[in-house]
């Protein structure tokens, strides 16, 4: 490398941050100047205005550009240029190929949710998030029938465990309300509300630990208080009764946070303090929340199978939900197994 090389290199690692490359998904062309990092050094993969597409940046991920460096500059236009794309496909989530539609609703709420949390007090930002959330339950309680194939689709996008979870969490719980036939509308659409932003309080702890086997005592203390953290964060900031900040309050009634994130460790079910009393709403926000912990990989360990996740839920619920049990089964079965 020559020396005029070396101070370029320099230079660029004072400029350059680094970005996932999942923030080009959903974009035609670049924004800006995209680098790579190859052999320790940064070089320029895209220029401005390339052309990109699903195949290309499948491309790139097998070059091992999982992760993409833009100049500090343009970081939040590519922010911006993201959430006016989330803001345009909430706008016209009905117009289309639903599918088409939901794959990318979905895809780029769950992009921001990744803004919302390395900025939690962003007004902007979770109030795009809060009316995003809002259209897609709406989108979602006309059309059971998709929620399958979404489900799908949203797997193959491989988000990151901590902003997928509560995407699947809240599909299933729509479902699993609808067919209840005892909820209004409205009443699903604040549960739902609800059961997307319980986990906000994880963002206090950097992405990078979440895919650490342990954390420190502090960080593991940090994690235990997130859905109290989860109500500071959104208190007075997005609509929500003090009911519904209970059901966050106690969304882990079944998970002592232990073993597994969100999930529950069930040799000790016996233990009073998992089988506290509580409503039904709070039960079944816990219960999707911890099939879709269950679905998602973590670094160490693979993901299980919807099917067998089932099983952990009837071992946390069937003796103490019967009818419950019955109706999240029969839920799965019809919409999830219908094939099989
Ligand atoms: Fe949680």
């Amino acid at each position: 490398m020559t020396a005029f090389d070396a101070l370029k290199q320099n230079s660029l690692s004072f400029q350059l941050l680094p970005v996932s490359i999942r923030e080009l998904f959903f974009l035609s062309e670049t924004p800006c100047d995209i680098f790579g990092m190859s052999d320790g050094l940064y070089k320029l993969i895209l220029r401005k205005h390339s052309f990109v597409n699903a195949q290309v940046l499948k491309d790139l991920i097998a070059k091992n550009h999982s992760t993409i460096f833009v100049h500090q500059d343009m970081r939040n236009n590519l922010i911006e240029l993201q959430q006016n794309n989330l803001r345009s496909v909430t706008r016209s989530l009905s117009i289309g190929d639903p599918i088409e539609k939901g794959r990318k609703q979905i895809g780029l709420l769950t992009l921001n949710m990744s803004y919302l949390y390395s900025d939690p007090t962003n007004d902007d930002t979770l109030n795009l998030q809060y009316q995003s959330v809002k259209n897609l339950c709406a989108f979602l309680y006309e059309r059971p029938e998709i929620h399958e194939k979404l489900y799908k689709e949203f797997i193959k996008q491989k988000h990151h465990f901590i902003f997928a979870q509560p995407l699947l969490a809240s599909l299933f719980l729509i479902g699993v309300l609808k067919q209840s036939h005892v909820y209004s509308f409205k009443e699903v659409e604040s549960l739902f509300i609800t059961s997307y932003f319980k986990d906000i309080g994880m963002s206090v702890i950097p992405l990078e630990k979440y895919d650490q086997t342990t954390l420190s005592e502090d960080d593991t203390e940090l994690l235990r208080s997130h859905p109290h953290t989860s109500i500071q964060i959104l208190q007075g900031r997005i609509k929500l009764s003090p009911a519904h900040l209970a059901v966050i309050e106690n969304h882990h009634m079944f998970s002592l946070l232990t073993n597994d994130l969100h999930v529950p460790d069930t040799s000790k079910l016996d233990e009073k303090s998992v089988r506290m009393i509580s409503g039904f709403e709070t039960m079944i926000v816990s219960i999707t929340d911890v099939i879709a912990a269950m679905i998602t990989p973590r670094p160490y360990r693979s993901a299980t199978s919807l099917f067998d996740s089932l099983d952990l839920v009837k071992a946390l619920i069937s003796d103490d939900y019967p009818t419950e049990f019955r109706l999240i089964v029969n839920y799965f079965k019809s919409v999830f197994f219908r094939n099989n």
